[in-house]
């Protein structure tokens, strides 16, 4: 085959946009630019000629070659763009499409979500705190003062600041919230009760992680205030917020407990929900993970906050609780390790 004996560009050009299917398409490609195309024969044949004329025939058959498959191309995506060239395709409908990835939310916030929505159905109204705390607020406003063995209860990230003599005999020292309880004293300063409070946030203990205790997990303070609230309104409270929760009847107990902030105080436990109360990593082999701290007001955390405690003179009464978010979400999730919420692991993240 010799270069003359070829259509002309314009020829080539021409056929190609009379075509108006796919497959006619694909087969002026074969004519053309096949392994035994046109093109392909006359490259092969240019070995013969002399070496002048090699070079300009070459140059030209190339030219052209890659003419025809610009031309081939732009007319496969207008035939795919337009559907013309598609009539007499097969297309099956049934292959499964691809799924588009989508984000979701994160096992911590569906729980956190989860809880708000039930607090709120029973009358609480959410508030929120700064992750940022001094002195006053995390420790001595809650019956803790300085110098207090009860501080050691809450290994504490101290926020380096100019800690000047004023700021100390003030107790401004900034630190990490070890907990969200003092946003009860925060809320108190401002409200006056009754009241019903839920507070949900992150906190932080330097502390040894392990499958239960991270450095920085969620917390979900409560705060109900009164002039007759009891452990009875607390316990019938948490009772029906764990069911709901866990859409089933749940295990618990009530153990006695210290915090300086309440009076009586309690620790509530479950029954493991990983194990079925045998033991395992998750409640270190006691068949029971402790859910939260709670108690009755401590009459000096009232009046740290300006309202009267119940007394002679009518004054206001009730509870406080801290729930531990990440726990309850390991209960209901199945989850062995508390860490595994901050690893930022793909794969475990995507399995919610
Ligand atoms: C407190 O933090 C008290 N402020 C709770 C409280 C509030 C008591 C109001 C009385 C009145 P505690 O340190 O026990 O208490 O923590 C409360 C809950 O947080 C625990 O029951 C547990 O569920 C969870 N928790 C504690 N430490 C960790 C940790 N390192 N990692 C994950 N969850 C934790």
């Amino acid at each position: 085959m010799k270069l003359e004996n070829l259509k002309t560009e314009s020829e080539i050009k021409e056929e190609i946009e009379r075509v108006d299917n796919l497959n006619e398409l694909n087969k002026i490609f074969k004519k053309y630019l096949g392994k035994k195309g046109e093109i392909a024969q006359i490259l092969r044949s240019i070995k013969d000629l002399s070496e002048k004329d090699r070079k300009e025939q070459g140059r030209k058959a190339n030219d052209l070659k890659n003419q025809i498959n610009f031309l081939i191309k732009e007319k496969t995506k207008k035939l795919q763009i337009t559907g013309e060239g598609m009539q007499n395709e097969w297309f099956d409908f049934t292959i499964p499409g691809k799924k588009p990835v989508q984000g979701h939310l994160h096992p911590l916030t569906l729980t956190k979500r989860k809880f708000q929505e039930i607090f709120q159905e029973m009358g609480f109204s959410i508030v929120e705190g700064t992750e940022i705390e001094n002195e006053w607020y995390n420790f001595d406003a809650l019956n803790i003062p300085k110098n207090h063995p009860a501080r050691d209860l809450w290994d504490t990230f101290w926020i380096k600041s100019k800690a000047t003599k004023e700021i100390k005999a003030k107790s401004e020292k900034l630190l990490l919230r070890t907990h969200t309880s003092p946003i009860q004293v925060r809320y108190m300063e401002k409200n006056n009760p009754p009241l019903r409070i839920i507070v949900p946030g992150r906190i932080f203990r330097h502390e040894a992680t392990d499958a239960s205790h991270e450095i920085n997990f969620y917390q979900l303070e409560g705060l109900m205030l009164g002039k007759d609230v009891s452990v009875a309104n607390f316990k019938a409270i948490i009772k029906e917020f764990l069911s709901r929760f866990f859409e089933k009847e749940i295990k618990i107990r009530l153990r006695p407990s210290y915090f300086p902030f309440t009076e009586p105080s309690f620790e509530i436990d479950m029954s493991c929900l990983n194990c079925k109360g045998k033991g395992c990593s998750v409640c270190q082999q006691t068949g029971w993970l402790e859910l939260m701290g709670a108690g009755m007001v401590h009459p000096n955390v009232l009046k740290a906050a300006g309202i009267k405690p119940a007394g002679n003179n009518a004054g206001s009464q009730g509870f406080a609780f801290g729930i531990g978010i990440d726990r309850l979400a390991m209960m209901k999730y199945k989850i062995e390790d508390v860490r595994l919420f901050y690893s930022g692991d793909l794969r475990f993240l995507e399995q919610f």
